[in-house]
């Protein structure tokens, strides 16, 4: 293996740009090429190529977002464009890539290496941290931070004007933002997709509050949450049903993708890019590497897509004895 290429793709998370350095300064220390592809699979498909060298990744330990830009590419989904991504890689000499994203980049990598065996080697970058076969995903820590950051102001306003907030975060699928902020900041009830605990629990739970004296509250919502509501019309639901409340809404959205990682994050990502590249030179391929316990491992991309991400249980019962 001479040419090792990487890419970002899907939803972006703070920490890629750590990743991006540590997979070219990796190549540049096994003394081998590295090419950064520009916006995912869409730039695989158009030979929009750069190349990496470790200088040319300098000062970008810190900063949010992928300076390769990301893209979620439809093009890449019919076989006319991996068949366009192939020629490309082969005009350029590139021997395996690093795929930095979540399910849907490794999906594609599978189904690119099944039809052209071509290696593939997975970083699992999403602030989701709905992956299997890692302790943490990247940029879930920094999203977390992010998110417990922004919660902790809404709290002070909350306070002062004895209100009620419903803070939206994201997590289409998952709870795992949800759960750990809640937790983090002191959350009243916390709504995840992984439970449906009902709008009338919710109701008996403020209930319950506004009785034991708590004179402001906060509700942190999953943007998945399966009570089906938006935290929209969970206001108005609250303002109909529990006059005594005065209710606001907080939908934190895309600022939990951006930010400066935090260190954990540029750690990950620093030891992600390594194992990668090693284990391409190795010869490995379709796997994502992630960390168990603290140590890096390889686990199957198909594995990786498949499992099923697990909520902590025991964070459930922390937070409901916390709001005691
Ligand atoms: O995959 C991460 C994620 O942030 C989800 O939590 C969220 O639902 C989604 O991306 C938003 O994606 P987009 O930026 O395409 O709207």
């Amino acid at each position: 293996m001479q040419k090792i290429a990487v890419l970002t793709s899907g939803g972006d998370s703070p920490g890629m740009n750590a990743a991006i350095r540590s997979v070219a300064r990796t190549c540049a220390y096994h003394k081998i090429e590295c090419v950064g592809v520009f916006r995912g699979y869409e730039g695989l498909i158009d030979g929009d190529f750069v190349p990496l060298d470790a200088r040319s990744v300098r000062g970008i330990i810190n900063k949010g977002g992928t300076f390769l830009k990301s893209a979620r590419s439809k093009r890449f989904m019919t076989p006319e464009g991996r068949a366009e991504a192939y020629k490309q890689l082969m005009a350029s000499d590139i021997d395996g890539i690093v795929l930095i994203g979540g399910d849907g980049t490794f999906t594609g990598g599978l189904v690119f290496n099944s039809e052209y065996d071509f290696p593939v080697m997975g970083i699992p970058g999403t602030i989701d941290n709905d992956i299997n076969g890692t302790d943490r995903t990247l940029g879930y820590d920094t999203a977390l931070n992010t998110a417990v950051e922004a919660i902790d102001k809404i709290r002070d306003t909350a306070h002062s004007h004895d209100r009620l907030f419903f803070v939206e975060v994201m997590g289409r699928d998952v709870g795992h933002i949800a759960l750990n902020a809640g937790v983090g900041a002191g959350a009243e009830e916390i709504l995840i997709p992984e439970e449906d605990m009902g709008i009338d629990r919710l109701v008996e739970s403020l209930e319950r509050s506004k009785k034991s004296g708590k004179s402001s509250s906060i509700v942190i919502v999953a943007e998945g949450d399966k009570i089906g509501k938006s935290v929209f019309e969970l206001k108005d639901y609250v303002d109909q049903n529990l006059e005594e409340y005065d209710v606001r809404v907080s939908v934190l959205g895309h600022m939990q993708r951006g930010g400066s990682p935090t260190c954990y994050d540029r750690v990950l990502a620093s030891r992600m890019g390594v194992k990668a590249v090693e284990a391409l030179l190795e010869g490995q391929s379709n796997f994502m590497v992630g960390t168990t316990h603290d140590k890096m491992t390889l686990t199957p991309l198909e594995k990786a897509i498949k499992g099923e991400s697990k909520i902590n249980k025991e964070l459930i019962r922390v937070s409901d004895i916390m709001t005691t």
